[in-house]
């Protein structure tokens, strides 16, 4: 067998540094998924045909294409277009927030209708307008089953973020390719650029337990 990490060691900081950029991305990108996604879900429940068919469209046309070809859409294509370069991050950061919110606007619109109906009716009897009874009482209900769901698109998004290595973005898997190719060894790197990705989802997913577990306490 051939393996040998001492030349990586070296370059373990340079590795390091993407495990920010991989983190900014799938937090910015989750928040943007999140507000949209509400959106998407509030636009589904609707009665209005217009929204809901426009709000089906998006969610059918971004699950229904891989996130890569999303991306390299955003990345190359759209310059092409407008004729304005977009940098990296801003592809990712938007291919990833429009194609969270089609997974997000499910879970939401999942959420909302598994609050009681008994909820919608005591509101509307009482003579709470639509846009506040949802505010201040089916969406903080909702959003508080849906957490542990939300918590896995960030958990997903953590990892499928390692393609933007295809634009270049410097994040860890694009570090781990570079460095990979700098040794003349691909091995160790791709390994340890693993390794991190595992303790990164380790992580999240105990912080998505203790919040489980907090919220059913509060029950
Ligand atoms: N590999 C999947 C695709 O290419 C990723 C989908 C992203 N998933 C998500 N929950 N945001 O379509």
């Amino acid at each position: 067998m051939n393996l040998d990490f001492s030349q990586l060691v070296p370059y373990i900081p340079f590795i390091l540094e993407g495990i920010w950029a991989t983190l900014k991305l799938a937090g910015i990108s989750i928040i943007i998924g999140f507000i949209l996604g509400t959106l998407l879900a509030l636009c589904k429940i609707t009665k209005l045909p217009l929204l809901k068919g426009f709000a089906d469209a998006y969610t059918s046309m971004f699950r229904g294409t891989p996130l890569i070809l999303q991306l390299m859409i955003i990345y190359f294509a759209i310059p092409q277009l407008t004729g304005y370069d977009i940098s990296a991050f801003l592809s990712a950061v938007l291919a990833f927030g429009l194609n969270s919110a089609a997974y997000v606007s499910e879970i939401i619109r999942a959420g909302i209708l598994a609050v009681d109906r008994g909820q919608t009716e005591a509101a509307e009897a009482l003579g709470v307008p639509y846009k506040q009874m949802m505010i201040n009482i089916i969406l903080p209900q909702a959003l508080k089953n849906i957490l542990p769901a939300l918590m896995n698109e960030f958990i997903t998004l953590t990892k499928e973020s390692a393609i933007v290595s295809v634009i270049s973005y410097m994040d860890l898997m694009r570090r781990a390719q570079i460095v990979g190719s700098e040794l003349y060894r691909n091995f160790e790197p791709l390994l340890f650029a693993g390794l991190i990705y595992w303790v990164m989802v380790f992580i999240l997913t105990q912080i998505g337990r203790l919040i489980e577990r907090r919220l059913r306490h509060s029950d």
